[in-house]
């Protein structure tokens, strides 16, 4: 039965799921471009695994696809920008192969169904975070001519036993998956709307996963979460009979020892995956100022091969912008966590996320962002321009109204100020041996390799006799503001 276009978006508004049998003819290509944070591109890794699933087979260009996926980002408005300029490239290759389907997946897909589908008939599949399952159906109707769309969020969708298939590995290091969506709810993120609520994957099959890497030769994990310090895993039955005021004592440790073992708490995830092997480093991302435990940080200071560096994203170092932006801490809370991870960890090389000119920043506001950056000696940094965000708290709340170029010279002087501390840090470390985690040869020169430091520091090095996958001890002699350079001591 033929679907009208209206009658299609009419159920996407409802939310239904178009149901179709998928038989896909043999030798069809899937390309897949993938945009925006790296639990997005941790999501291709279970979109390729659900499409090769189908019998489709990966290309790396659009000109031999049969089906074209963008899987997209809401986070700022260029981010989708980008993307309806990207579709609008499609167009002439639609025209000239009518079967051609254009899909967009992810994050925008959630936020825009219905304009997605309306404009300019540019594309064919829209299909949010929570429904790459419904894939094959999904394809299948788009092959048949209609327009299928599915943006379900899920409570429970974890794809917990989807292998992911690594895209553009380098075989060295992999995201793993541990929780989806977030409800932190700060006034600024569309995340909570287009990821939905946060659940947390099952330990289990999170350790098999790192565990099939090291054996596949990956050195390198990183656990993706929105907050990975909400990561909370419960042995003890089935999630609903989980009373709420339980979950947020077994978050902080805090339960009586026999009841506390029926969770898996971030800080436990962490240590069962150091265990996986000691030649296996852990990262993770991101960490939360208001969640982080101390627990983390002691199990970080257990485990060699967990990475001594910290992405703990502050956005404002003005408590009254804090405020308004929900984020559940004060600048001095703030600054607390870090004084507690450089007891405990010495060294520990730290990042951060930063926001300028949010919802009426003052001057004064915006000089409190500059000093705590400075205090807090930031090794690296993420730096934006607020951009408002349809649905959100402070769209709701808040007029938008601090100035374009006021927010871009902010921003330049937030830039300003990283550029300072990150060469000051980089400097630091001239003289100091650090292990390298060879991830691949240098841009630079083939005579040169490049990895990573413990501190996710880029470091160079002469190759000698070493290849991607050693851990090989250099000697830092030179840096600019964004590479260490050294020489192999080992
Ligand atoms: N405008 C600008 N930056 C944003 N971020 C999230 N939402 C917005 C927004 N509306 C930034 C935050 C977050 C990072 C992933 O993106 O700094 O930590
Ligand atoms: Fe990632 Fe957020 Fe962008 Fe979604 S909106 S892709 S969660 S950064």
């Amino acid at each position: 039965m033929e679907r009208t276009m209206n009658k299609v978006i009419d159920e996407a508004r409802q939310g239904e799921v178009l149901v179709k049998e998928s038989s896909i003819p043999a030798g069809k290509k899937f390309y897949l471009e993938s945009y925006g944070c790296a639990m997005n591109f941790s999501d291709s890794e279970i979109i390729a695994s659900i499409m090769i699933g189908m019998g489709f087979q990966t290309t790396s260009t659009t000109d031999d696809a049969d089906v074209i996926f963008l899987n997209t980002c809401a986070i700022r408005d260029n981010a989708e920008q980008r993307i309806w300029a990207r579709l609008k490239d499609f167009r002439q290759k639609k025209r000239k192969n009518p079967s051609l389907i254009v899909g967009v997946l992810g994050c925008m897909a959630e936020r825009l169904k219905i304009e997605l589908l309306e404009k300019e008939k540019l594309v064919d599949i829209v299909v949010g975070p929570d429904a790459y399952r419904d894939l094959p159906n999904l394809v299948s109707a788009a092959g048949s001519g209609q327009k299928a769309v599915n943006t379900l969020l899920s409570r429970e969708e974890t794809y917990a036993e989807i292998s992911p298939v690594r895209l553009g590995s380098n075989g060295i290091t992999a995201f793993i998956s541990i929780t989806r969506g977030c409800d932190n709810m700060c006034a600024f993120c569309v995340v909570p709307f287009t990821r939905g609520r946060e659940r947390s994957r099952d330990p289990e099959s999170i350790v098999n996963e790192a565990r099939e890497l090291f054996e596949q030769g990956y050195r390198e994990v990183t656990l993706l979460g929105q907050n990975v310090d909400s990561y909370l895993w419960w042995g003890g039955g089935p999630k609903k009979d989980l009373p709420e005021d339980k979950a947020h004592a077994a978050l902080s440790h805090k339960l009586p020892e026999e009841e506390q073992k029926q969770f898996t708490t971030f800080a436990d995830l962490l240590d069962k995956v150091a265990l996986v092997n000691k030649k296996l480093r852990i990262r993770f991302s991101t960490s939360n100022p208001r969640d982080m435990t101390d627990a983390v940080l002691y199990v970080m200071a257990q485990h060699e091969n967990i990475a001594k560096y910290i992405h703990l994203p502050v956005q404002s170092g003005s408590t009254n912008v804090l405020e308004k932006m929900n984020r559940g801490y004060t600048r001095q809370q703030y600054m607390d966590r870090i004084e507690s991870i450089r007891q405990i960890l010495p060294g520990c090389a730290l990042s951060t996320d930063i926001i300028s000119g949010f919802c009426s920043e003052t001057e004064e506001e915006h000089q409190e962002t500059l000093s705590i950056m400075e205090w807090a000696g930031y090794d690296y940094a993420y730096m934006f321009k607020y951009s408002e965000r349809p649905g959100t708290l402070a769209a709701r709340k808040y007029a938008d109204d601090v100035p374009e170029e006021v927010k871009s010279r902010r921003l330049t002087e937030i830039i300003d100020m990283q550029k300072k501390l990150s060469l000051i840090s980089n400097k630091r470390d001239i003289g100091i041996t650090v292990e390298v985690l060879v991830e691949s040869n240098s841009k630079r020169s083939e005579d040169h390799l490049s990895g990573r430091s413990s501190e996710a520091k880029v470091v160079v090095f002469p190759r000698k006799n070493f290849k991607p996958g050693d851990y090989v001890r250099v000697k830092i002699t030179d840096c600019t503001g964004g590479t260490l350079m050294g020489e192999a001591l080992d």
